[in-house]
This record gives C-alpha cells, structure tokens and sequence, in this order.
C-alpha cells in the first residue's frame, strides 16, 4: 500500500482536486435509475441443511480461480486522481482476491509516460494473484490493445462501447461508424481474453448476438439503473440540457436475459446498478457469471475511505453468502439454478 492511500482517509481528495469532472460528476449525480433486478422474485428456504461454512462461494474467471464472482469494474486512470484511485482498489482487489478492471487506457497511446497514471509502481508488479483487466474504447486497434494489455501485464482487455456516453459529452463523439469491424478483429486476435463493455446503458438481445456472431465470448451488459453517464455529461455540458433523457438505455435485469437469451455459452459479466447483496445474487440467478461494481465502490472510496470501502465489498461477499444459505444453495452453481419468477415491469417488458 503507498502512502496515496491515505489520503482518501483524509475524505479531503476529491475537494481539493479538480481536474477529474468526470469523476468529480459522478458523486454529484442524484437521478435514481431501476435495475428492475428487485422485479426477480426468490423464494426463502426454511430447510437449508446447510452451514454457512459449506457455502462455497469460488468461482473460475479468466483462467484463475477467484473467491467470489464480483470485479471491481473499469474507472478512471491516466490522470493523478485517477492514479489514486485506481491504486487503493487495486490494493483493495488484491486484498480480497477479486478481479479489478482498470479505467479507460486510451490516453497511452498518445504519451507512454501515463502508463504510471494507472495503477502508479504496482505497474511492475508480477504473478498478481488475482484478475487484472485492460479496458479501451471499442475502435482499438489490435496493436493498441497489445499495448493496453502488456503495460499492466493484463489477464484480458475489456472494450467499451459508449455511444450513449460521448453523444452528450461537451465536443464528444458523435460518429460512431467503424466499431464493429474493429471488435470483430479484437475478436480474432484475443478470443477468450476480450470482453466488449457498456457503461451503463445495457444491450438489446440485437447488439448481443452481432457481437456473438463475430466471436465476442465475454460480455459485461452494464446496463442502465446504477451510473448513470447522461447526468454525469450533462453536469459539464451547458450547451444543451439532456435531463429528459436520464432515463435512456436497458435495464440491468433486460441486459442480463438478453444476453442469456443470446447464448448459453458465452460469460456475462452483470454490471450497471449494482449495491446490495441481492443484486448479486438475482444477477447471477437471471444468468450472469460475473458481477461487477463501479459507482458504488467509489462513494464508499471517496466519502469513507480505503477501510471503508474494502468492508462494502466484504460485507456484500457475506451477506450474498447468507443468501446462498437462504436458498438452500451450496455453490455459485446452484445459486444460478435458484427458481425465480419475474414480476412487475421486468415482466411486461420480457
Ligand atoms: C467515474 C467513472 C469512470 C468510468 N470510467 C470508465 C472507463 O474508463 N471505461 C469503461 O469501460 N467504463 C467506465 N465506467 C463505467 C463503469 O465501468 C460501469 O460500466 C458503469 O459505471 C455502470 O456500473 P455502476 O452502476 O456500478 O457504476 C466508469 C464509471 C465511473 C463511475
């Protein structure tokens, strides 16, 4: 651990810097989006014949095995915010033993020296114990994600596509042509190591399969009702005013059956809203093997501190384990079998 960390002990860091307004927005955000995960109805088991010690939560990601299947999902870097940041989850990742995924690398391939702007002399670091992930704007280049990988000596790259991110950015992109052909030779080149991403605004059953079809393995939905990138770039864009359209993008829950409804054999990574215990495990129940987390763990980073927000995600990892008992579930693998039913919007839209 370096001596950065303590600075967000001090809950001080994001007041006195400012040049990170994506990041700094983000904790300004106050619109309440809906998963609509609470619409999958679970059933208590008064007969478990378990104890908790039998619940056994380990899961196989990237080729490791890992403790539990929740990541600690792609934010910021490439910035001495974002180095900060990227560093105490990173710390806190290897602590638990959960994959973490870095934030956007793009700003490398301008100026190589920022390679320390994500994850500062842990960079170096070797044999890490756990999942570590590379993330890109979708229309890398095959040689760019070499580069992306190599420099945090990554396990896998994640590309995002954020169509509905950059269209209300302040002299964001508006063109988004080109990203299909790029993912499909992403595809060629890293196979089981790529995963294509959402930000936050889900995916229809439509882009799921056309990424299927062009060999995309791994696919994070991040879907709509957690972080929420329309507000974050409307808080900085006084050139129009978007808030009619907070709204926008497919529910977490949808992005989930969309993507199971695509293919049984792919690995869904469950992102986009995700606080509580029963999140994780309704998000694994609809079909995801993966969960992950970013707005969330950033809040209890920024406003409580490194402690704080390694208890969050502690804590989460048990109180999910209590629902595996509640179930009757021994492993990960029943949980995924748990009977639900759905109800409510997420039923009238399925
Ligand atoms: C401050 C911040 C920065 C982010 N930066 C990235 C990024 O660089 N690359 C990326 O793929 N996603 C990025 N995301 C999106 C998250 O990975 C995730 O898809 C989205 O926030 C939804 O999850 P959440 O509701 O748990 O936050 C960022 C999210 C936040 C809050």
């Amino acid at each position: 651990m370096t001596d950065n960390l303590n600075e967000f002990n001090k809950g001080e860091l994001i007041i006195e810097n400012k040049r990170d307004k994506r990041l700094d927005n983000a904790l300004l955000t106050t619109y309440e989006g809906d998963t609509l995960l609470s619409c999958v109805y679970i059933e208590h088991n008064s007969l478990p014949e378990l104890s908790i010690d039998d619940v056994d939560t380990t899961t196989t990601f990237f080729g490791k095995q890992v403790p539990f299947p929740l990541m600690i999902n792609a934010m910021t870097g490439g910035t001495e915010q974002g180095v900060e940041i990227n560093e105490a989850l990173y710390n806190i990742s290897k602590e638990l033993g959960i994959p973490m995924e870095v934030g956007a690398q793009d700003v490398l391939m301008e100026d190589m020296d920022t390679a320390e702007l994500f994850l500062g002399e842990i960079v170096e670091e070797v044999n890490r114990p756990t999942v570590l992930l590379s993330n890109l704007h979708a229309n890398s280049s095959v040689a760019d994600i070499k580069v992306a990988m190599d420099t945090i000596n990554a396990d896998g790259i994640a590309l995002h596509l954020n169509p509905g991110q950059e269209i209300f950015t302040k002299d964001g992109i508006s063109n988004f042509v080109g990203r299909y052909e790029s993912i499909e030779k992403a595809a060629k080149e890293y196979g089981d190591k790529l995963i294509v991403k959402e930000v936050g605004f889900g995916m229809s059953e439509e882009v799921i399969k056309k990424l299927v079809d062009v060999g995309v393995k791994n696919i994070d939905v991040s879907g709509s009702g957690g972080t929420n990138f329309v507000e974050i770039e409307n808080l900085r864009n006084f050139d129009y005013d978007f808030s009619e359209l907070y709204e926008w993008g497919v529910p977490t829950a949808k992005s989930i059956i969309n993507a199971r409804n695509i293919s049984k054999d792919i690995t869904i990574i469950a992102s986009g809203g995700i606080k509580t215990s029963l999140d994780i495990a309704r998000a694994l129940i609809l079909g995801a093997d993966m969960v992950g987390i970013s707005g969330e763990v950033l809040k209890y980073l920024i406003h409580g501190g490194y402690d704080y927000a390694k208890d969050y995600l502690q804590e989460l990892m048990y109180k999910t384990k209590i629902v595996m008992l509640l179930l009757g579930c021994k492993n990960i693998e029943q949980l995924k079998k748990t009977p639900y039913k759905l109800t409510g919007k997420l039923k009238e839209i399925i």
